[in-house]
């Protein structure tokens, strides 16, 4: 029903995804496959209740009303089987700010946070920026494929206050199962370690896979966790900075919330509030054909890296738009392949060693694009790094 293969020229929109190559690349032609946005238009549902909201000529101080927070609670009970209360959601104007909010409510100074790299990089400046430790638990990578290891976790979240938990984790794209969540969840509650779970990336599941919200396995994990959803990746709506904290213990809501009206971001943009119930109310089936599409677009670099014969190794995604590459049997170090992917290639990645620990020799591709794109990039990527 929609056409994820149309090009929608994005030059001179400020977009940072194609406004920003001299200043990340130094060269303004690469094929910009790096920040997280898509290259898909934003579906027209979505378009034309901003449209709508537009043409009325006043854009004064605005609620988001009943029917906003209901479309939030239908889309979470619908495609994530979990029910939630219209009490437990507290706005957001992002989830990077929401890590930043959480830092500043349940740490102080010189307490440590825990993440586990590689992992999306602003998990490490939402503690570092206010002075707060990272404690990190690399994630496993081994068969080409990530795990975690327990007992390390274990360990560091004996000194820990909080934990960053990306699910789905960006860059891997691993959709955690039930029973890593909660032996995850185990360890923090022995040890009073509060769950931030980062889950912009839930609704983006590939084919056979299934996202469970951490706080939906039960009250006394709800009861230590802040999940972060937005519409922002799912209907490409991140300029849109809308999202939603679902926060079941009244205590930690209060505190978050407290902090946040302290930093009077709460009243977020008009557009914002439009856009994600517009999104949530119509793009059941849009988003089943986006997942179906990029799919397809993951086989297209799978087959094409195999059928090239290239010493590049994909990491299968269970989940996002993205994918994550490795270099190491290049015998490259990062510099060298981050010049040949930009000089020879021509592409625009995101650079593996910018997700910490466990990055270096790997480099993220954004496949969120039309065919006829990431069918060239695939080709001119497997040519650049010929065995
Ligand atoms: C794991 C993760 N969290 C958060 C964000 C950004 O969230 P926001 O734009 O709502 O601050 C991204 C964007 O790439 C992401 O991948």
């Amino acid at each position: 029903m929609y056409d994820f293969d149309k090009i929608v020229e994005r030059e001179n929109t400020s977009s940072i995804k194609y406004d920003m190559r001299m200043q990340m690349f130094d060269n303004k032609d690469v094929t910009p496959l790096w920040v997280a946005d898509m290259d898909f238009e934003t579906p027209h549902f979505v378009r034309e209740a901003i449209i709508k909201r537009a043409e009325h000529p006043i854009y004064g101080y605005s609620l988001r009303g009943e029917t906003y927070t209901n479309s939030i609670i239908d889309w979470v009970e619908r495609k994530h089987d979990w029910k939630i209360n219209k009490d437990w959601i507290v706005f957001s104007p992002g989830i990077v700010p929401a890590l930043n909010f959480a830092t500043l409510t349940f740490t102080k100074p010189g307490d440590a946070i825990l993440v586990q790299p590689p992992v999306y990089f602003p998990f490490f400046t939402a503690a570092t920026d206010h002075n707060r430790i990272i404690s990190e638990s690399t994630l496993i990578y081994e068969d080409g494929g990530y795990t975690i290891d327990f007992d390390d976790f274990r360990v560091k979240s004996k000194n820990a206050k909080l934990f960053f938990l990306s699910s789905p984790h960006n860059p891997t794209g691993r959709v955690w199962t039930k029973d890593e969540l909660i032996q995850l969840a185990d360890i923090c509650m022995e040890n009073d370690v509060i769950i931030v779970s980062d889950e912009i990336h839930n609704d983006l599941i590939l084919p056979d896979n299934k996202h469970t919200p951490i706080a939906s396995i039960s009250d006394e994990i709800a009861d230590i966790t802040i999940t972060c959803i937005a519409p922002s990746k799912t209907f490409n709506l991140a300029g849109m900075a809308t999202s939603s904290l679902i926060i079941s213990n009244q205590k930690l809501r209060d505190k978050m919330q407290s902090i946040i009206n302290s930093l009077h971001v709460s009243l977020g943009n008009i557009f914002g509030a439009i856009a994600s119930e517009a999104a949530y109310t119509h793009g059941y089936e849009w988003v089943a054909e986006l997942m179906e599409y990029v799919s397809g677009n993951l086989t297209v670099l799978r087959d094409t890296l195999s059928s090239s014969n290239s010493c590049i190794k994909l990491v299968e995604p269970e989940a996002t738009y993205m994918a994550w590459l490795d270099f190491n049997e290049t015998g490259y170090d990062d510099d060298k392949i981050k010049n040949i992917i930009i000089n020879e290639a021509k592409l625009g990645l995101s650079h593996g060693p910018i997700f910490g620990d466990g990055g270096s020799g790997f480099q993220r591709i954004n496949l969120a694009s039309p065919r006829t794109i990431v069918t060239n990039a695939s080709d001119r990527l497997c040519k650049a790094f010929k065995r």
